[in-house]
């Protein structure tokens, strides 16, 4: 029997409409999501914290307890970047602890943690906080194809998840290339080396996620994860429905009843509708593009508005072109946030600017320097010297040369919020995105004068 993780909440919405779904467009719903028996809900993390308080000026704790409240059977999962939590830097290990911490305080159950680069450091602390705080922690391997991405690498990170105290391993398949032969042999090395459960976190993207599922379950895949079908395909998760109805009768049936997922697919289909305007056509197509580039749904999107903005979109072959260079380059880093930014963002000013590293990025000189961390392969000699000259990487973890910042986030939220007694969840929101948190406090001081 396969588990089934159901992502519409987090990577669903988030893959096809810029994860604009507020949470009053999930409340109706979850009462039935609850009744199915999936394993978890993904729910929280990745872009959701980020994007509520900057566009849909909502609360993100606030979603997570109301969310909670509702779900009593099903556990809540979410998606966390390692030391990145769920932002965009490297944040200190003091508001690491505290941010897991409170997210299981609010309800989180399952920690499904990554780091872009597959460097364990930026994991650990992490893990240990979810572990300590009685969660169970899914340590998820970045997965990506390059000639120095071996099954033995993906093996030893394996390992170390384990080691670090992962309770899952997680294969994350963000740009939908794993194809089915390796996703098969991939699982079977983790089962039967590692001997943890493996979950696959795979994206529509290329259009073999649906046979990868399958030669998964062969190989003995605990958990797959799935997109209830108006929030599936495309760059977002196979449909649940589908991946339901394909193992119905084998040793794999996931037992789930498809009746009441039809009523579920139902509602959001009317979901849907209403946030269309956020809907890329492109994101609902399968993007073959992939199979050669390798390059992720979300990323391409990126590239494209960049391009836009220049006026340049003639160059879009060309700069998919330059990302595989730059990204051999640098050393073969998976692509996912904030790698995928890092790379495309370089390509895009290699192929404007006419002439290659002419302008190089702040984030690709700290790439370089070793503050994301540790990069997959050599970075290429050539690069590494127009970049930071003759200045020396660093060796250490990244997050060990940040000070600690919670006693300062404490003291401006105080004055932020007039108030001596904030929460510490506020403190966190203005931790991780001060400027935002900032705007959205001002938004909800507006809201209340208005109403008055
Ligand atoms: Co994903």
């Amino acid at each position: 029997m396969v588990k089934i993780t159901e992502t519409v909440l987090r990577d669903g919405h988030q893959s096809l409409i810029a994860t604009r779904m507020g949470t009053e467009d999930m409340l109706p719903i979850l009462g039935k999501l609850d009744k199915v028996g999936f394993f978890s809900l993904e729910m929280w993390g990745g872009a959701t914290f980020d994007v509520s308080l900057r566009y849909l000026k909502e609360d993100p704790w606030h979603r997570l307890r109301e969310i909670r409240k509702l779900i009593k059977n099903t556990k809540l999962q979410m998606l966390l970047r390692g030391q990145n939590l769920v932002g965009y830097r490297h944040y200190p290990d003091d508001i690491v602890v505290k941010f897991v911490q409170k997210a299981k305080d609010n309800g989180i159950d399952v920690f499904r943690i990554f780091d872009a680069l597959n460097d364990i450091r930026n994991l650990e602390i992490a893990i240990k906080a979810a572990k300590k705080a009685g969660a169970i922690v899914e340590g998820a391997i970045s997965y990506t194809i390059s000639p120095v991405h071996t099954i033995e690498k993906y093996l030893k990170f394996g390992f170390e998840l384990k080691d670090s105290g992962a309770d899952i391993i997680c294969i994350k398949d963000m740009s939908g290339i794993i194809s089915p032969v390796p996703a098969y042999d991939l699982i079977n090395v983790l089962k039967k080396e590692v001997k943890l459960p493996v979950h696959l976190h795979t994206h529509c993207s290329s259009g073999m996620a649906p046979i990868a599922c399958l030669t998964a379950c062969e190989a003995g895949v605990d958990y797959l994860d799935t997109a209830i079908s108006p929030f599936g395909w495309g760059t977002s998760q196979p449909p649940t429905e589908s991946i339901v109805g394909a193992l119905r009768g084998t040793p794999f049936d996931t037992g789930l009843d498809l009746n009441l997922l039809i009523e579920i697919a139902e509602y959001f289909q009317k979901v849907k509708d209403k946030y269309r305007q956020f809907l890329d056509p492109i994101a609902e197509r399968i993007d073959s593009r992939i199979l050669v580039h390798q390059t992720p749904g979300g990323m391409i999107s990126n590239l494209i508005s960049q391009l836009k903005e220049q006026n340049a979109l003639d160059k879009y072959d060309e700069v998919l072109k330059e990302t595989a260079r730059v990204r051999k380059e640098l050393g073969y880093p998976p692509l996912v946030t904030p790698t995928s930014q890092i790379v495309g963002t370089q390509a895009v000013f290699n192929v404007i600017l006419g002439e290659r590293y002419k302008m190089i990025s702040k984030e690709v000189m700290d790439y370089i320097k070793g503050l994301y961390g540790r990069a997959p392969a050599e970075i290429d000699e050539e690069v590494r010297k127009k970049a930071i000259g003759d200045e020396q990487p660093i060796t250490t973890r990244p997050a060990t040369l940040l000070s600690p910042e919670w006693e300062k986030s404490l003291q401006e939220t105080k004055k932020q919020l007039d108030s001596q007694t904030p929460s510490e969840e506020d403190v966190l929101s203005y931790a991780l995105f001060p400027l935002i948190t900032k705007e959205f406090w001002e938004s909800k001081k507006t809201a209340k004068v208005l109403l008055r």
